[in-house]
């Protein structure tokens, strides 16, 4: 159903900003420093950058082409412009924003955690064991709630009045507080040494395809592809958009903070000694940078308070936008699916994926497992089908994006959409599935 009174945004920045909002979070930071961590450094983050362009851009265009045109739900967007027989992977989009903010939410929880107990108490210093107790328990299934909780509060208040407000006034907030981290990273003794590690390249591991699978999933979790979120927001907006401009805008913001957020993490591991730390992978590397970052604003003492609380705080604001915007996937779609009221598709959608978290929160390993078949495996094979879908079943969807405008690499959008991303991220989504099955099939076997 498509209601006549669809909501808007008010302005055209309300959604450049929720669109940002979305795509700066957890994944600039805690997700791409573990996956860097895990992949070698540098290279990874090489080909991170070039799947972006090539890729990444293209689907991102795709997602806010459909949404704008069909000014629908996921689910309903595609079967406007394929019929019904493409719902399926509008549900696949949904079942992939479940699973993914349901563990998202968990960690948003454990840095809201420290946030809080770093301006009360201070940072422990005990924080192998500290995060112990944070990651695992019912401590962490209460503090996963407060976090849903919170997103539920926001998504309720609907587009305008919750979506459209929280992010313009949490991402000017944002900006100000990473820059204000990195040119304090910057004067640390040892910044130098973070910078070089950050910025040398092992050229070897650019033709290591299991460095290429997670880079590929990296860049479409970071930018919010491949499961409907980015053409959600799309359905919200007026026809005047000049899509390849709030592209480009939410793909190069993205990166900025991946980028600047390097800046913060490796001067301040390098000054403190702890390189080896986040480097070197101990059992848990999904928890690294939250038993690294705090131990170092656990030896900074009273300037490592203030620094840790400020990076805590800006990393669950990041979250909470994030957040909103898995959310509102979930809520557009049973809006239209089931005709929905929106604080009941809220609550009723809150409360499941709240549910769904819980083994997450009980056990990173649980989590680990979560993040590689959502925030991996599942919107690659969104992506892959969604540029199948622009590049070989809508009709004519350069004039769709274009909307009676014309934009010059249009064309060129098109042909990496027909025959550039299909096979690649063909590839990359079964590499993805055999790394999700893997880590099932441990996960399993350990006691
Ligand atoms: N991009 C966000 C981050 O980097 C997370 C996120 C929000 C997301 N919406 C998404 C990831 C949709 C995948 C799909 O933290």
């Amino acid at each position: 159903m498509n209601t006549p009174e669809r909501e808007h945004w008010s302005r055209g920045l309300g959604f450049t900003l929720a669109a940002v909002g979305s795509a700066v979070g957890l994944g600039n930071m805690w997700r791409f420093s573990y996956m860097t961590a895990e992949n070698g450094g540098a290279a990874f983050v090489l080909l991170y950058v070039v799947l972006t362009a090539l890729i990444g851009l293209p689907v991102m265009l795709a997602e806010l082409t459909l949404g704008r045109g069909a000014a629908r739900s996921p689910i309903q967007a595609l079967a406007h412009y394929g019929g019904p027989r493409w719902r399926p992977l509008g549900a696949l989009f949904v079942l992939a924003g479940f699973v993914i903010l349901s563990y998202y939410s968990v960690i948003a929880g454990w840095t809201l955690r420290y946030a809080a107990e770093g301006l009360l108490f201070g940072f422990s210093t005990e924080v192998g064991a500290h995060f112990g107790e944070i990651s695992r328990g019912w401590d962490a299934v209460a503090w996963h709630c407060g976090f849903m909780v919170l997103t539920i509060a926001f998504v309720a208040a609907g587009v305008r009045g919750g979506i459209e407000r929280a992010a313009l006034v949490l991402m000017p907030l944002l900006g100000v507080l990473v820059i204000g981290l990195a040119i304090y990273a910057a004067t640390l003794d040892g910044a130098g040494a973070g910078y070089a590690y950050y910025f040398t390249t092992d050229f070897s591991s650019l033709l290591n395809f299991d460095v290429a699978r997670d880079a590929a999933g990296q860049a479409f979790f970071s930018l919010s592809l491949g499961m409907g979120c980015i053409l959600t927001y799309a359905s919200y907006l007026k026809r005047d958009h000049n899509l390849p401009k709030e592209a480009m805008m939410v793909a190069v913001s993205d990166f900025s903070v991946a980028l600047i957020a390097g800046l913060v993490v490796f001067p301040l591991l390098f000054a403190l000694g702890l390189q080896s730390e986040v480097i070197g992978v101990g059992d848990s590397a999904v928890g690294a940078l939250f038993v690294t970052l705090p131990k170092a604003f656990a030896t900074m003492q009273a300037a490592g308070r203030v620094v840790g609380v400020v990076f805590m705080l800006a990393l669950s604001l990041a979250a909470l936008t994030s957040a909103i915007s898995l959310l509102e996937v979930v809520v557009s779609s049973s809006m239209d699916s089931f005709g929905l009221r929106r604080k009941h598709a809220v609550w009723l959608g809150g409360f499941a994926i709240a549910l769904l978290g819980i083994p997450s929160a009980l056990d990173t390993s649980i989590l680990e497992v979560m993040d590689s078949i959502g925030g991996a495996f599942l919107l690659v094979l969104g992506g892959l089908l969604l540029s199948l879908f622009v590049g070989w079943r809508v009709e004519n969807p350069i004039a769709e994006a274009a909307a009676g405008r014309s934009y010059p690499g249009l064309r060129l959008w098109y042909f990496l959409l027909r025959w550039v991303a299909p096979p690649i991220l063909a590839l990359m989504a079964w590499f993805l599935f055999e790394d999700s099955l893997e880590k099932v099939r441990a996960l399993l076997a350990s006691p």
